[in-house]
């Protein structure tokens, strides 16, 4: 998406970056739209490093571009955050006297506004009608935090963490087809200790499963991260259960599967443990060998799928499968090896993908083939928008 990020001229100016980032992590194209006041805060040196595009605040600049009119007309979304008191009294008012406000009152786009200011302010009854009549020409307004302000004082005026806001206004453009629904997403690579500082891992960065985690997040449904050795941020997800090893991940699945409408696996599961943990370190001991013994463990999403028929429950199952084909793009190779995992798991969907050359870990981007037990479908793009396709895929089994 084409997101504008407008940034009002507040203390709380400084945590637009945290938004920008936001988006931008997120595979979207920001661009910045600071007021004059709000570059007194923030410096456009780290707007345009944040959102990697130049930023421009003034109206009379490249004219003959009609510029607020390009930009009003490319956004898919506009954020302001912070929007202070000021800048709401203009907007609510259609005062078009700055390059933001201009591209606001031209715009279409779905626009959020997330006002931070003294609690006095906020509850001025010029702020609060100003507030009720963007609201009732459809602004979502992210109603600020309660806490501490800018002084010793607090109360409600705070604005939330750049995540919130994030998470709040990409939920504003999607249809909300999650809502009701719980989504569980194992999301990562597991590791097995060899002994209490070693462990046999994978590569799997779990930036697969974090886009499943942020597009189900944002089309409504309560989501359950699973989160297996990812060392990125994760506090934007309310539930969120980390785990190492299989048999850690094992049980905490067994007890997501009877509240989950769909079980997401984009977990790299160790095929494979130390059959006896080292407690302690291993030591070297001079020795010109060593053998480890690894047992098997068992198919966790297999279990799932027999455990969810014995015991009828509803959730939709949907695997993932990295593939390793005799040459680099054999697509026919990739839709049988797909398929020949649908059956042997007996799950709903298998989201395979080509790993011959090794350029998918740790990616932003993907390319992948969704096959059910009536179609197959290419899917490529950012992570997100890859997410967003599985899940459309998954709706039409849901019904
Ligand atoms: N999986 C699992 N338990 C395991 C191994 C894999 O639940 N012990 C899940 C993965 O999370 C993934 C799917 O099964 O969603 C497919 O993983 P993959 O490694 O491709 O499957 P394997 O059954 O291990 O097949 P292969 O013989 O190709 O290794």
């Amino acid at each position: 998406m084409h997101i504008l990020v407008g940034v009002t001229g507040g203390i709380a100016a400084y945590k637009a970056a945290g938004v920008i980032r936001g988006f931008t992590e997120l595979g979207h194209t920001v661009k910045v739209l600071p007021t004059q006041n709000a570059l007194r805060f923030i410096g456009a040196t780290t707007l345009e490093a944040l959102s990697h595009n130049v930023v421009d605040s003034d109206l009379y600049t490249d004219v003959d571009s009609v510029k607020h009119i390009a930009l009003a007309q490319e956004a898919d979304l506009i954020v302001v955050a912070p929007a202070t008191a000021a800048f709401i009294a203009r907007y609510a008012n259609g005062v078009a006297d700055d390059l933001l406000l201009n591209v606001l009152l031209a715009t279409k786009a779905k626009v959020v506004v997330a006002p931070a200011m003294h609690t006095e302010m906020w509850q001025h009854p010029a702020t609060v009608a100003n507030i009720e009549t963007l609201k009732s020409r459809g602004v979502k307004i992210i109603e600020p935090a309660t806490g501490r302000l800018t002084g010793d004082d607090s109360g409600p005026g705070r604005l939330p963490e750049p995540d919130e806001i994030v998470a709040s206004a990409l939920s504003s453009v999607h249809a909300q087809d999650l809502s009701g629904k719980t989504v569980t997403i194992a999301a990562g690579g597991t590791r097995e200790p060899i002994d209490t500082v070693r462990f046999i891992g994978n590569r799997s960065s779990g930036k697969q499963g974090i886009a499943l985690a942020d597009a189900a997040l944002a089309r409504g449904a309560k989501v359950n991260l699973i989160a297996i050795n990812i060392d990125i941020d994760l506090s934007r997800f309310a539930n969120v259960t980390r785990v190492s090893a299989t048999a850690e991940l094992s049980t905490v699945l067994d007890q997501m599967l009877p509240v989950s409408d769909v079980i997401y696996m984009p977990a790299a599961v160790s095929d494979y443990r130390v059959a006896n943990i080292e407690p302690g370190k291993l030591s070297r001991h001079d020795a010109s060998e060593l053998e480890l013994k690894l047992i098997a463990n068992p198919d966790l999403l297999s279990g799932l799928s027999e455990k969810r028929n014995a015991l009828g429950l509803k959730a939709i199952l949907v695997g993932f499968a990295a593939e390793v084909l005799s040459s680099s793009g054999n697509a026919d190779e990739l839709k049988s090896k797909a398929n020949a995992k649908l059956h042997k798991k007996n799950v709903e969907l298998i989201v395979a993908n080509d790993v011959s050359n090794g350029a998918v870990f740790d990616q932003d981007s993907n390319q992948v083939l969704v096959v059910s037990s009536s179609s197959s479908i290419e899917i490529q793009g950012s992570k997100l928008e890859v997410a967003n396709q599985i899940i459309d895929e998954t709706i039409k089994l849901i019904g």
